[in-house]
């Protein structure tokens, strides 16, 4: 049985569509502002769907509150999936003083499910933080069937080197060639791009990457894209935590922009709920 997250409502119809059990339950909020939540039935073994973007501190609030509804139920195994996990990009410490801030959530999950299930983490070691069995799914099956068509004989590209994986999970199941940019971060908001070592002149090109914020990246690598003579360029990613503008701003530079539903946004086409009731 799922229980579905204020965070998660958004998957709700089209997982029952797709024949997904749902257990009930009310969220709502006390007039001081702590949330109120009651499961309203019971099952021995549960999975949370709760997705923990913003206000990501409520969410994951109402995953601690819906695990300890759910044991009070009788629950004995919980799982939780968690289609963007907040924090997860606070991995390290870069100012003495500072938590690693995806290690301190993981453990508090730990506390509550026995399993943990999320999409396209931004650092997959980190998941040795929960103590249980926590999975990094792929959502490269369902960027590969939507853009598919729509690359042809195309090129799959990584913004950076350590996303290289991503465009080569979503390039092998084409078979399509892949590479990367050679990214340098010259500071928060600004980005160097440096071209790839693949012919993209007259190709069509989909650039996969996990977040989109600012946009910054993926304008660059379409602008160097198209400086390089490519044909149609699309731009793909799991998350899209999309800033102010960043939609508008991606959506001009590149022929498609689609992200995966982990986040509700005008631009969630692809969605993840397929590889969720897989589970
Ligand atoms: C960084 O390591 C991530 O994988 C993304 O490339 C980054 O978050 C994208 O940020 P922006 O859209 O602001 O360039």
């Amino acid at each position: 049985m799922f229980v579905i997250g204020s965070g998660a409502r958004h998957l709700e119809d089209e997982m029952k569509a797709l024949g997904g059990r749902i257990l009930d339950a009310e969220i709502k909020r006390f007039p001081d502002g702590e949330k109120y939540v009651r499961v309203l039935g019971s099952s021995e073994e549960a999975t949370v769907v709760q997705s923990t973007f913003r206000p990501q501190d409520e969410h994951l609030v109402e995953m601690i509150l819906l695990a300890d509804a759910l044991h009070e139920r009788g629950a004995r195994k919980l799982r939780a999936v968690v289609p963007y996990f907040a924090y997860s990009r606070q991995d390290r410490v870069t100012k003495e003083g500072e938590p690693v801030s995806v290690r301190a959530v993981m453990r508090t999950l730990a506390v509550y499910y026995d399993e943990l299930y999320v999409f396209d983490l931004h650092n997959p070691e980190t998941l040795k933080f929960f103590q249980g069995k926590a999975v990094n799914l792929s959502p490269a099956g369902v960027i590969a069937d939507y853009f598919g068509e729509k690359l042809g004989e195309g090129v799959v590209l990584a913004p950076d080197k350590g996303a290289l994986m991503r465009a080569k999970a979503v390039a092998e199941r084409l078979g399509l060639e892949y590479s990367h940019f050679h990214k340098v971060r010259v500071s928060p908001t600004e980005v160097r791009m440096e071209p790839v070592d693949v012919d993209v002149k007259g190709k069509n090109v989909l650039i996969v990457d996990d977040i989109i914020s600012t946009g910054g990246t993926m304008i660059r690598a379409a602008n160097l894209l198209r400086e390089m003579g490519a044909e149609k360029v699309f731009v793909a990613a799991t998350h899209g935590v999309f800033a102010e503008g960043a939609i508008e701003r991606v959506s001009k530079a590149v022929d498609e922009l689609a992200v995966t539903n982990t986040i509700p946004t005008p631009v969630s086409k692809i969605s993840v709920v397929p590889e969720i009731l897989k589970l």
